[in-house]
């Protein structure tokens, strides 16, 4: 099976995390955020993923590499000018070309999940749908698209983002689709497959599968801890294996003896941390230096980033290579 994987966002909302790397190449505990993704895809059957990107492709290419990702076939494409969801699909496929199989994935790619990917497509066999989209229940609909089916597994209503913090069931980002759907997508223009092309396949085979397990949209830093958090505690299924329950230490680290490390910590590798320095609810990603005695709590600490001897860094993000000074 083929998967087309939009990573074209910017990740405005994770800056200043995100200003020198996209964010599916931020690592998010040991690895970058888009190797999970591409590693549950290949636990569903898929063979090769096209990486649609728009925003700093060469870093993407450098965090997941050329050729494989576990048994997985990476291509990059890059859309000269904004797509949107449904342009970017488009125009990966036209990468393709004759490649291109008759039923293939497609998927956002900021999202980290462990939902059943094989059902999804087994569903779409079963009904014969065009395409058929994963479903996920959550609490506040409003920021998604909302999904209405008949028992059948029908859609009878697409909306995205109602705006109203409502229960519902939203598609999850990851649709099964018929080769012919591209004949709905213009060529060569912005297109948004949650607008404009799901719409007309309403009663025309489109189909969608409720699924449970973990789902989650990592947005904001909130949520980023969030799910480093749920990685760490196994609350999603990753390859992840944590150093020592809830917590993370990567290689050549060099940790003082008296520093404490509390539960809900990643130090990757190439971190420094001083002497009876405290670290909590906080990611260090490469190479920072924690000075002794230094506080960090509820923190994202970028590549590089330092806080000198004594210094506080409660609740922030700090960019790549900063210094917190002591007050
Ligand atoms: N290559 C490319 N080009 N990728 C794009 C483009 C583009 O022009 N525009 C958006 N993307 C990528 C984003 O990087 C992201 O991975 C995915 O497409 C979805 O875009 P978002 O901007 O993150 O959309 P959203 O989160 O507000 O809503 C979408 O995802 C929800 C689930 O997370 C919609 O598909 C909703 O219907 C869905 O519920
Ligand atoms: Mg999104």
């Amino acid at each position: 099976m083929q998967a087309i994987v939009l990573v074209g966002g910017e990740g405005t909302r994770l800056r200043p995390l995100t200003e020198s790397v996209p964010k599916p190449a931020l690592t998010l505990v040991d690895r970058p955020f888009l190797a999970y993704m591409v590693e549950w895809l290949g636990t569903h059957g898929v063979t090769e993923a096209v990486l649609a990107c728009g925003f700093l492709p060469d870093q993407l290419r450098e965090a997941l590499g050329e050729g494989r990702h576990k048994g997985v076939k990476l291509t990059y494409v890059t859309e000269p000018d904004r797509r949107g969801t449904a342009g970017a699909i488009r125009f990966a496929a036209e990468a393709l070309g004759d490649r291109l199989e008759d039923r293939f994935l497609a998927l956002n790619g900021d999202v980290l999940t462990d939902l059943d990917l094989t059902r999804v497509q087994q569903a779409h066999a079963r009904s014969g749908a065009r395409a058929t989209l994963g479903l996920y229940e959550v609490e506040d609909s409003s920021a998604y698209g909302l999904v209405e089916c008949a028992p059948s597994g029908e859609v009878l209503d697409f909306t995205e983002k109602t705006g109203e913090p409502v229960p519902g069931r939203i598609s999850a980002g990851a649709y099964v689709l018929e080769r012919e759907v591209l004949d709905l997508i213009p060529a060569g223009v912005e297109c948004s497959i949650e607008r404009e092309v799901f719409p007309q396949l309403i009663g025309a085979g489109l189909y969608a599968e409720l699924l449970a397990g973990y789902w989650m949209d990592i947005g904001t830093p909130d949520r980023y801890l969030q799910a480093t958090w749920d990685i760490l505690e196994g609350a999603v299924e990753t390859a992840v294996r944590p150093t020592a329950p809830g917590v993370f230490v990567g290689d050549s680290c060099n940790v003082a003896a008296s520093a404490r490390i509390d539960e809900h910590t990643v130090v990757a590798p190439g971190c420094t941390i001083g002497a009876a320095a405290e670290v909590t609810g906080s990611v260090l990603l490469d190479g920072c230096e924690i000075g002794a005695g230094a506080r960090v709590r509820g923190s994202i600490l970028a590549p590089g980033a330092a806080v000198e001897s004594g210094a506080e860094v409660i609740d922030k993000m700090v960019g790549a290579n900063e210094r917190v000074l002591a007050a």
